[in-house]
């Protein structure tokens, strides 16, 4: 008999069918409450609504899990390369040699961007933030390619996902250049995705950018790590957006403001521009964990804390092993680094901290290895945006294939005024 949970609502009682999922989390299913009952739920910050069901990625907070389509992050990123994870994550299986070799090749064959778009990249005053750029040319470039904005085919799916985890990571690359004036790069089709984008924003006319084998790895790494994350902010846009039966590249346009956030995928950079602040001053970082604790001062100690790990975030763990290694293969070494292990180390034997259970996330360590590979700061969420690429994309063929067939549109509680009648203007004071 299916599992039904019982709600009283003044004196009348509710069944409301239990849905439980592959991995044993449990919803009440809500769905016809309203219809039912006249009453609707608030929870601010969806904190507890599953807005659908994917069978994308798993996550366990409270024990640190995660897995995309079922494969441990862990073993992916000691053996998987970003293109295969976006390739698993977006068709939900591995890709055999054959499907590998095919997907790449569409990569390779989308990586150019129409010569057009080059002076939309005019428009943008030098000091444009790479994500404002991001986001409107990823909705310019759609312009190029007018079978994406028909309504969803099946077929061409492929195309246009491989088209655009390709064309952003050249658009990125673009922006880059534009921003510091330098002359564009173009991409070319011998190299891996990753060396591509790499030889696109460090190598200069006349000479190639040396692709040392070890930074390639780690920045497909960071890719690799970020290339989905179930509902989060950004997701959770692309579904609403393409719940509207949107294309493609409008629903990733608005993702990528979505992560643009400080919150969310901004808090890369904002966690190095404390790291260097804490380095600058001289202070062991204890100034910046009494402010964060401190509700008035506004600050938090950015790169900890996440809506869903009530533990170790396993990105981040990852990530951090990656910095000691790459460091260590470059002869480097970054008082940054020492500084965030300080600062994780004094957080984490901190009432505040344990009580609250705030562990280090993804951003905690990511930017460490940024900069070392020599990415800037102002492209560090530029580069969660790409990794993020395959996830949104997956998120997308969900709801297209009718998922979530219905249009999303949250209810609200209305707390403004009541009725009143409209005042001429001559008649206000
Ligand atoms: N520093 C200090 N206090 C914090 C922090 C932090 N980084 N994060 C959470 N808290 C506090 C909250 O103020 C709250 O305190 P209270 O119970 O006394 O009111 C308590 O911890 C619980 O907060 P949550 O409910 O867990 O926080 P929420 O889910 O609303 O927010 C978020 C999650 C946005 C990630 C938050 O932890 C934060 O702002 N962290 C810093 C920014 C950051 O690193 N963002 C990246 C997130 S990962 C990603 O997007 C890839």
């Amino acid at each position: 008999m299916s599992k039904v949970a019982k709600l009283e609502i003044e004196g009348k009682i509710y069944e409301l069918p239990i849905v439980e999922g592959s991995e044993g989390e449990k919803a009440v299913d809500i769905s016809q409450l309203r219809q039912q009952s006249g009453y609707i739920t608030l929870d601010d910050g969806y904190g507890n609504t599953g807005s659908c069901k994917s069978a994308i990625t798993f996550i366990d907070g409270e024990k640190g899990i995660l897995r995309y389509r079922g494969i441990p992050i862990e073993d992916l990123a000691e053996k998987a390369s970003f293109v295969e994870t976006a390739y698993l994550i977006i068709f939900g299986h591995l890709p055999n040699s054959a499907e590998l070799n095919r997907f790449s090749d569409l990569l390779t064959q989308n990586e150019m961007l129409h010569e057009d778009l080059k002076f939309h990249f005019e428009g943008f005053p030098p000091n444009a933030h790479p994500m404002a750029i991001l986001s409107a040319m990823i909705n310019a470039s759609s312009c190029f390619h007018q079978r994406i904005l028909g309504p969803y085919d099946d077929e061409v799916f492929e195309l246009q996902a491989a088209r655009l985890i390709s064309k952003v990571r050249t658009i990125a690359a673009f922006a880059f250049r534009k921003s510091r004036g330098l002359p564009i790069i173009y991409p070319k089709p011998v190299y891996k995705y990753t060396a591509n984008f790499l030889h696109m924003m460090f190598s200069q006319p006349f000479q190639d950018y040396e692709l040392k084998p070890e930074i390639v790895r780690a920045l497909d790494l960071i890719f690799l790590l970020h290339a989905d994350h179930e509902q989060n902010c950004s997701t959770a846009t692309v579904r609403m957006i393409a719940s509207s039966k949107a294309n493609l590249f409008a629903s990733a346009a608005g993702a990528v403001c979505a992560i643009w956030g400080p919150l969310h995928g901004g808090a890369n950079m904002e966690v190095v521009q404390m790291l260097e602040e804490i380095h600058r001053g001289g202070d062991d970082g204890s100034r910046f964990i009494a402010a964060a604790k401190d509700k008035k001062s506004g600050h938090k100690l950015m790169g900890f804390g996440h809506r869903v790990y009530r533990n170790y975030d396993p990105r981040a763990k990852i990530i951090k092993a990656q910095c000691d290694q790459l460091l260590a293969v470059l002869k480097r070494t970054d008082p940054l680094l020492d500084i965030a292990k300080k600062l994780e180390e004094a957080a984490l034997h901190d009432s505040y901290f344990i009580e609250r259970k705030l562990y280090p996330n993804v951003d905690f360590y990511s930017g460490i290895i940024m900069r070392a590979i020599g990415i800037p700061l102002e492209m560090f969420t530029v580069m969660f945006a790409i990794g993020r690429m395959p996830g949104w994309i997956a998120n997308y063929k969900e709801i297209m294939e009718g998922q979530g067939s219905r249009i999303y549109r949250p209810r609200q509680i209305y707390v403004g005024p009541t009725r009143q009648s409209y005042q001429p203007l001559a008649d206000r004071k």
